[in-house]
């Protein structure tokens, strides 16, 4: 396995939309294995083919235990061509980008969703997602559309910068979700914003 390198935003190949795959074979099974050891070292819950330059329609996700909900199972995923094909509810949380590092801002999402995808050995999945881990996959799978998640934001206000040790990719959760709240606090205060409005 590799480290892979991340592509950051302002390269093209992060704006380009990613290709179907045909076949899962040895080749995409090695760089799904990369992207995996890639996301970990990040570290990240998500990362997609584009992010490492590959415009093809893969997307890995790894999101601890008790990561964002106390109880919350571990989940490991490696999904071909995911496709939502259901969505509902719509949810505002703060999500940040590995290849936009230093920043988070707030994204309205579906708050449950249905993902089609093939796994890696060339067979149909289909993953039922809500709350956290639905944020993680609506993140990934915009990626292979080129679809950055700051092109979501609706409030700009809600952009912040982040110290680079705080860097995320997907959801940012926890005493981080506190730490924003915090700065964004400071940041209305600074600039005569009231606050709690
Ligand atoms: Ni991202």
């Amino acid at each position: 396995m590799a480290l892979l390198e991340i592509v950051l935003e302002g390269d093209p190949r992060l704006r380009q939309k990613a290709t179907r795959i045909r076949t899962v074979d040895d080749g995409l099974r090695k760089l799904a294995a990369d992207m995996h050891e890639t996301m970990l070292d990040a570290p990240g819950v998500g990362l997609a083919a584009p992010q490492v330059g590959i415009g093809r329609r893969l997307i890995v996700v790894h999101v601890p235990a008790d990561y964002a909900e106390q109880g919350d199972p571990e989940t490991t995923l490696t999904l071909v061509n995911p496709e939502i094909i259901k969505a509902q509810g719509s949810v505002v949380g703060q999500e940040g980008c590995l290849s936009i590092p230093g920043w988070v801002g707030d994204v309205p999402r579906a708050d449950a969703i249905t993902v089609k995808a093939i796994g890696l050995d060339n067979r149909p999945l289909r993953i039922k997602a809500h709350d956290f881990l639905a944020r993680v996959l609506q993140h990934e799978i915009d990626h292979l559309d080129g679809i950055l998640y700051v092109d979501r934001v609706e409030d700009k206000a809600t952009l912040l910068r982040v110290p680079d040790d705080e860097e995320v990719e997907g959801p940012v959760v926890d005493e981080r979700e506190e730490a924003g709240r915090e700065r964004e606090r400071h940041q209305r205060e600074a600039l005569g914003v009231g606050v709690g409005d």
